[in-house]
């Protein structure tokens, strides 16, 4: 008899705004984020076995970057999940990885929701929704909104989720081959006396229209100029979206990535052919 085994797909996210509050006593920060989740897919699957462990695969550049020990944020979720299963058992989770790590997309955090889920299936472990919820909360701010699946307004340090209704939107996204951690991002933003950006009430408008001219405009990230001015490279992709016509671009979480908003996918395309490096998602996918 083989192994039993379950397949979830973990999808990168976008964050469309990034608005920081304000530092906070326990070393997090407030926010308001619009994320939606994207084409762009890894692809967990976990089977039953003798004992825990992660296997990453996938090109060497996006799979050779992820930690498969304790910093592993699916084998952090798997070890969650198995305090609060009285069936769990041993599993192999193998994650084929294609989202950039560390790269603003909530690759790691999207891992880690797709294994709580798979897990509590492969395992019988019947979790409610709000249960699952506390554990993603506890493992990381990003993954409550990932393990929620749809577009989402985050506010607190990002595990307070409600359900955004967003168009689907066409993106040209450009990913580096390095990445920016969160804490640095937010403490740069600390040190500058970083800048909050405004009500995004008329940018959640036009995304629920599905507007993308008006989106385009009013697309913004608060941890932008900290990371530029460290990384001018993630500023100059932002410049580079915008000359190869893009409507709007936007550093994604704490970067390093960037995306730029098109009117449609054969526009996203146009733009993309005009920026190395250049790949075209869609979030929300489109159906
Ligand atoms: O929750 P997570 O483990 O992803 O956060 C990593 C780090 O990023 C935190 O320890 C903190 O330094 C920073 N962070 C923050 N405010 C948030 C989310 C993350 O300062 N809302």
């Amino acid at each position: 008899m083989g192994a039993r085994q379950v397949i979830r797909e973990a999808r990168a996210k976008i964050n469309v705004f990034l608005r920081v509050l304000g530092a906070r006593e326990d070393g997090y920060h407030d926010l308001e984020s619009l994320i939606v989740p994207t084409s762009l897919v890894d692809a967990v699957t976990v089977k039953d076995a003798d004992a825990l462990r992660v296997d990453v695969r996938g090109p060497a550049w996006v799979a050779g970057a992820v930690p498969a020990g304790g910093l592993n944020l699916a084998l952090v979720a798997a070890l969650a999940i198995g305090d609060a299963c009285p069936d769990a058992r041993g599993a192999e989770i193998v994650i084929e990885k294609r989202i950039p790590v560390a790269g603003g997309l909530g690759g790691g955090s999207a891992d880690a929701a797709a294994t709580l889920l798979a897990l509590n299936e492969l395992w019988g472990c019947a979790l409610d929704p709000a249960t699952l919820a506390d554990i993603a909360e506890r493992i990381g701010s990003d993954v409550p909104a990932m393990l929620a699946g749809g577009p989402a307004l985050m506010s607190g340090r990002g595990e307070l989720v409600a359900p955004a209704e967003v168009a689907p939107l066409w993106w040209a996204l450009v990913h580096f081959e390095f990445g920016v951690r969160s804490p640095d991002a937010y403490r740069w933003w600390d040190e500058a006396g970083g800048p909050t950006g405004p009500d995004p009430e008329p940018l959640l408008a036009a995304a629920t229209a599905g507007d993308a001219g008006a989106v385009g405009p009013l697309l913004f990230n608060d941890l932008e100029p900290v990371v530029f001015a460290r990384h001018p490279q993630v500023e100059q992709a932002k410049a580079s979206l915008l000359q190869a016509g893009a409507l709007g671009a936007v550093m994604s979480g704490s970067g390093s990535s960037v995306v730029g908003l098109a009117s449609g996918e054969e526009h996203a395309r146009e733009v993309a052919a005009r920026v190395a490096g250049a790949v075209v998602l869609s979030g929300p996918p489109a159906p």
